[in-house]
């Protein structure tokens, strides 16, 4: 089906009001975000949702990461609003975007992927100061498991911006389109990144880098029990994603394997991130 989409399909939700939400724009991901109202798949309930659009070359492989990534975190218990693939009319995409991201589409509408709103206005964190907001996230009880969440999936882009405050030391996560170090793995032998190490795992490199040698323990504690004890599995819905976006029958079976795979490594991928961390403190107390 390309990647237009056709509305109704049982997983996909659609927008009914978009706004341009402007934010830094980012090298590493290049997409439109938005923020409206939408219709939840299979439902008539409405939502308050962040929607992000791709562009073409990208967007079935971008749309299914957000989604798997959003399925996957929540198997391992971790906190993740409702993410959804959502199917945007190109008349409430911005000029700029219905010219370039929806350019190519014969369809009126675009597939875009929606993530329900995940903070709470009351809790918006008050000051932007970047050590504030590491302060609190590193008092946030999930962190270390994140760490090693983010290891497992190879998530690169676990910036500030990618967790969403929802009270005091409490985050959501969002943001998965860089899984699997943002490689556009579709048509990659999985086996090629089964053993990368993330290196660019920033919630790992700072509690290796920090002093807080409870959170360094407990990091290592995770890899070794955590992750590796919950066995991922396929979600039910995984066979109408792979249509929606493109990707061969399969793929999910076969990303799953890996990961469950992966799993088995993670106490060595986080021993070198802790390896990393003391070199850094060496350096740093010199
Ligand atoms: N579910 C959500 N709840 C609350 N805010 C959200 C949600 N989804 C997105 N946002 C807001 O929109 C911003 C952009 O969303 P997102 O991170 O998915 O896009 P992005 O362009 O990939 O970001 P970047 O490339 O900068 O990481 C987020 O940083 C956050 O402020
Ligand atoms: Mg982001």
């Amino acid at each position: 089906m390309g990647h237009s989409v056709q509305p109704g399909l049982a997983v996909c939700g659609f927008a009914e009001q978009l706004s341009p939400w402007f934010h830094a724009p980012s090298d590493k991901n290049p997409n439109d975000v938005y923020v409206g109202s939408v219709i939840l798949p299979g439902e008539e309930l409405r939502a308050h949702a962040y929607v992000k659009v791709f562009p073409a070359e990208d967007r079935g492989q971008l749309v299914y990461n957000e989604v798997m990534g959003h399925y996957l975190a929540m198997q391992c218990g971790l906190p993740s609003p409702v993410t959804f693939p959502c199917a945007c009319q190109t008349s409430l995409l911005r000029g700029a975007s219905a010219a370039t991201i929806a350019a190519e589409s014969s369809s009126a509408f675009v597939l875009g992927v929606a993530s329900i709103d995940g903070s709470y206005k009351e809790m918006k964190q008050k000051s932007s100061a970047t050590a504030a907001k590491w302060a609190d996230i590193m008092n946030w009880p999930h962190v270390a498991r994140v760490a090693v969440f983010d290891e497992l999936m190879g998530n690169d882009d676990r910036h500030l911006e990618n967790l969403i405050r929802r009270g005091l030391h409490d985050y959501a996560l969002i943001d998965n389109e860089r899984i699997l170090f943002g490689e556009r793995w579709f048509d990659l032998d999985l086996i090629t990144l089964q053993t990368r190490r993330c290196d660019a795992n920033i919630l790992a490199d700072t509690i290796a880098e920090g002093t807080d040698e409870m959170m360094r323990q407990r990091m290592v504690h995770y890899a070794q029990h955590f992750v590796m004890a919950t066995l991922l599995s396929v979600p039910e819905m995984s066979e109408s994603l792979e249509q929606l976006c493109g990707a061969r029958a399969g793929t999910t079976d076969r990303l799953v394997e890996m990961l469950n795979c992966r799993r088995h490594i993670l106490p060595s991928l986080m021993q070198w991130h802790m390896q990393k961390g003391d070199l850094f403190q060496a350096r740093t107390n010199r």
